[in-house]
């Protein structure tokens, strides 16, 4: 009975460590032929997000406004193992001009994208604010980047995923929904939950499987005070950048 208790914890946690190696395995010879587009890359949980995924030979063409950030993420980036390939663009996700020469640079340069990670985002205004005291730029500027951003990236590469039956978008959601004093954040990740279902809907049927991923409060530029270190996120992230044809979409996935 003792040995029963001893050896069968032992034999789950192997049998853990090696499905979680051949995880990794898979990850990795998946990735090494995939190219992901990471949003919000310059920092945060897309910066380690964008250097999991070239960790493992994805790849990357990463997005922000800040052009100096993009660039210490892709020097991050460049420096593992692999050869991977990272294009930097400087883009506003609410701008459809930029999204758009977004599109055009990964249509020529590597002809295809099979991964969208949407992290760029923005908190405003500051926290207790109520809805009816909440100013006209912050409104646009949560809208817009939030939500406005992943519909116009999404639009834009869905062509390209269709054409080859194959994608797999990711949404940074939040807990923050319908909460008081959040409102415009939150308003921005429910439409944003609300896109998400929809568009799995619309696009299953073209292999393409949009979920959202909840990172809990992890500690990034927009949550400086949060207890979690961003690198938490990464494993599921990997999940739902490799999810095998079939498997759920229109999730909210949690950390
Ligand atoms: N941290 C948390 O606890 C937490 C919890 C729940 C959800 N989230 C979500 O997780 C995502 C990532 O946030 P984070 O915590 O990593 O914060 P972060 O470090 O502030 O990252 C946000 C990124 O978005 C970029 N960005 C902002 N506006 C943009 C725009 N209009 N166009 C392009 N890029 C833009 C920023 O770079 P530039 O300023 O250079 O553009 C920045 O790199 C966000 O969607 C956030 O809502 C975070």
């Amino acid at each position: 009975m003792v040995k029963e208790c001893m050896t069968f914890p032992c034999s789950v946690y192997l049998m853990k460590a090696v499905r979680m190696c051949l995880r990794n395995e898979e990850n990795k010879m998946e990735l090494e032929s995939r190219v992901a587009v990471v949003t919000g890359a310059g920092s945060g949980i897309g910066r380690v997000i964008a250097q999991a995924l070239a960790g493992q030979g994805a790849t990357l063409i990463l997005v922000g406004r800040r052009e100096k950030r993009l660039r210490e993420t892709a020097a991050d980036c460049t420096n593992g193992e692999h050869d991977v390939q990272v294009l930097c663009l400087q883009c506003d996700v609410g701008v459809e001009a930029d999204v758009e020469r977004v599109r055009a640079a990964i249509a020529e340069r590597f002809g295809r994208c099979d991964i969208a990670v949407n992290c760029a985002g923005v908190f405003r205004p500051k926290p207790g604010t109520l809805l009816h005291e909440s100013d006209v730029a912050a409104w646009d500027a949560v809208i817009n980047t939030n939500l406005r951003g992943p519909w116009l990236l999404l639009r834009a590469l869905t062509p390209m995923m269709i054409a080859q039956q194959y994608g797999r978008v990711i949404n940074l959601t939040s807990g923050l929904k319908h909460a008081a004093g959040h409102g415009v954040y939150s308003i921005s990740k429910s439409a944003l939950d609300a896109l998400t279902k929809t568009a799995a809907q619309e696009l299953k049927r073209h292999n393409i499987l949009v979920n959202a991923l909840n990172p809990g409060w992890v500690r990034t530029e927009m949550a400086t005070n949060a207890p979690d270190d961003p690198h938490k996120v990464v494993p599921l992230a990997l999940r739902l950048a490799t999810l095998p044809d079939g498997e759920p979409s229109g999730v909210e996935y949690h950390v």
